[in-house]
C-alpha cells in the first residue's frame, strides 16, 4: 500500500520505517526542509537503536522516501505531528490542524486520516466536524501509538495490541490490510470507536505513571523500615494481576509522554466537569521526588554548596538522546540552586541543546572518567549499560573521585562489589 506519514519527529520516523518494513511504500513528509535534508543525507537526526541501518536498507529497496511535499497519489495519511502541552495540560493542536489543512488543500475527497499523535479525548470527532465545516469528505481514524523511545522500532513491530478507533467498517477493512503482517503474528487487534481509542492511549500512560510513582513512594518507606526494594518489586510484580513491568525505582518518571499525558488527561476530567483525584496526586508525587532526592544527596554529602558533583546520565532514561522532561535535569537545577557545581556526562546527549539558569556552575564532559575530576560524589541518574562497565577499580586506585561516594539512583551497580572496591555506595530504597 502507498502511505504518507506527516510529521517526521520521533513517532513519525519510527512509524514510517515500521510501515516500510511491513512492506508498504512510505513517503514521510515534514515542513522542516532541514530535517528532511538531514534524513536524506544521513546520519539520522535522532538516536534510536537500529533505525539508521533500516533506513539505508529501505531507501535502497525504494520503500521509504522523505520530502517536504505530498505526492499526487497519496490517500492514506498517518498524522504524527507533535502535540505540545502547556503546564496545565492544555494540548496545542495547531500543528495537527495545520497538517490537516495542508492535506485537504491538496487531495481530492476520500482520503483516510489516521491520527497517531497523542491527542486529548474527543479530538478525532472534532476533526470530523472540522472537515464537514470545510465541505470536504475524508475518513478519520484514531490509531494511537505505544512506542517506547529506545525500543520504538521493536515496539512497532511487536506491539502488545493494535488499537483502531473507527466509525465505519470500510476504514477497518483498510487497516486490517495495512497491519496484516502483524495480525498474522496473532497480535490483538482492538476495534473500537475513536474516542475510546484516544482514551486507551492516555489511560495506558497514566497507569504506567501510577505504577512508577507508587513504587517510588514505597521505596521511601523501604529506606525507613529497612525493607528490600528489589525483593518488594519482584514480590509485587510476580502477581500476574499487577505484572513485573514499570516497577523499577528511580529518580521519578520523565520524558515527553508520561508527564504530558497525565496532565492532559487530568484536564479532560476538568473539562467534562468531573474531578480526578488520582492523576494530580501522581503528578505531585513525581515532582516531589526530585526535591526529596536532592535533600538526600545534600544530607549524604553534609551540604553541597561549592562542592563538585559528577552526574552520569542526562536523558530521561537510557538508550535515547532525548532530554525532554528528564528527571536528571530537574535534579541538576535543584542542585545548582543550592550552589553545587555540576560535572555532567552522557553518552548521547547533545550538550549544546541544554539550557540552565546558572550556566557558570555546570560543565559537560565527553569522557566519563574526566567528569569525575575533583568531584566529591558521583550520581548515576540513568541506567545506560555502559555505566555498569566503567572501571571503578581504576577510579578508586587512581583516586579520581575525591570522596569515593557513589549515589546510584537506578540501582544498577553491584553493591557488594562496589563496596569491596572501597566506595561508599548509596542506593535507592536503602539509603535514598
Ligand atoms: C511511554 C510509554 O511507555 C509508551 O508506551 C508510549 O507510547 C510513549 O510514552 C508515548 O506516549 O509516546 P517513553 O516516554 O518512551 O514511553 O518512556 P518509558 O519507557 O515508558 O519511560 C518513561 C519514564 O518512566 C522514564 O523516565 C523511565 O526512566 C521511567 N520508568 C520506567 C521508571 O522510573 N521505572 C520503570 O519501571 C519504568
Amino acid at each position: 500500500m502507498y502511505i504518507t506519514v506527516v510529521g517526521i519527529g520521533y513517532v513519525g520516523l519510527i512509524t514510517a520505517v515500521g510501515l516500510a518494513i511491513l512492506g508498504h511504500t512510505v513517503h514521510g513528509v515534514d515542513i522542516d526542509a532541514q530535517k528532511i535534508a538531514d534524513l536524506l543525507n544521513g546520519p539520522c537526526p535522532l538516536y534510536e537503536k537500529n533505525v539508521q541501518k533500516k533506513i539505508n536498507y529501505l531507501y535502497a529497496k525504494k520503500l521509504l522516501h522523505f520530502g517536504t511535499h505530498y505526492r499526487r497519489h497519496d490517500r492514506i495519511f498517518f498524522l504524527t505531528v507533535g502535540t505540545p502541552a502547556s503546564q496545565d495540560g492544555t494540548i496545542d493542536l495547531t500543528p495537527l490542524y495545520a497538517a490537516i489543512d495542508s492535506i485537504i488543500a491538496f487531495v481530492p475527497n476520500g482520503a483516510l486520516f489516521l491520527i497517531k499523535s497523542t491527542v486529548p479525548v474527543g479530538t478525532s470527532r472534532k476533526i470530523v466536524h472540522y472537515l464537514r465545516e470545510k465541505n470536504v469528505c475524508h475518513a478519520v481514524v484514531s490509531n494511537p501509538e505505544f512506542l517506547r523511545e529506545g525500543n520504538a522500532l521493536y515496539d512497532f513491530l511487536n506491539p502488545d495490541r493494535i488499537v483502531i478507533g473507527a466509525d465505519n467498517t470500510h476504514c477497518t477493512a483498510i487497516l486490517t490490510k495495512l497491519y496484516q503482517p502483524l495480525l498474522n503474528k496473532k497480535i490483538p487487534f482492538l476495534l473500537t470507536d475513536p474516542t475510546t481509542a484516544e482514551l486507551i492511549k492516555q489511560a495506558s500512560n497514566a497507569f504506567l505513571a501510577n505504577k512508577i510513582a507508587l513504587l517510588n513512594e514505597l521505596s521511601d518507606l523501604c529506606v525507613q523500615t529497612k525493607a528490600d526494594l528489589g525483593a518488594l518489586s519482584l514480590g509485587i510484580g510476580l502477581d500476574k494481576r499487577i505484572g513485573e513491568a514499570y516497577l523499577k525505582g528511580g529518580p521519578g518518571f520523565g520524558g515527553s509522554c508520561l508527564p504530558k499525558d497525565i496532565r492532559s488527561l487530568s484536564r479532560s476530567f476538568h473539562q467534562y466537569g468531573i474531578a480526578s483525584h488520582i492523576l494530580p496526586a501522581v503528578i505531585t508525587a513525581n515532582n516531589h521526588r526530585f526535591t526529596y532526592i536532592v535533600n538526600r544527596i545534600t544530607a549524604i554529602l553534609g551540604g553541597i554548596k561549592n562542592k563538585i558533583i559528577a552526574l552520569y546520565g542526562l536523558t530521561f532514561k537510557a538508550d535515547t538522546d532525548d532530554t525532554r522532561g528528564s528527571p536528571s535535569l530537574s535534579i541538576i537545577e535543584l542542585l545548582l540552586a543550592q550552589k553545587a557545581i555540576i560535572h555532567g556526562y552522557d553518552p548521547k546527549t547533545k550538550y549544546d541543546l541544554l539550557t540552565y539558569n546558572e550556566k557558570g556552575s555546570i560543565k559537560f564532559f565527553s569522557n566519563p572518567e574526566e567528569t569525575l575530576c575533583e568531584a566529591e560524589a558521583l550520581i548515576i541518574a540513568t541506567e545506560w549499560d555502559m555505566f555498569q562497565n566503567i572501571d571503578f577499580e581504576k577510579i578508586k586506585t587512581k583516586g579520581m573521585l575525591k570522596s569515593n561516594i557513589i549515589i546510584d539512583l537506578r540501582n544498577i551497580l553491584n553493591k557488594n562489589l562496589i563496596q569491596q572496591q572501597g566506595f561508599s555506595y548509596y542506593c535507592l530504597g536503602r539509603d535514598i
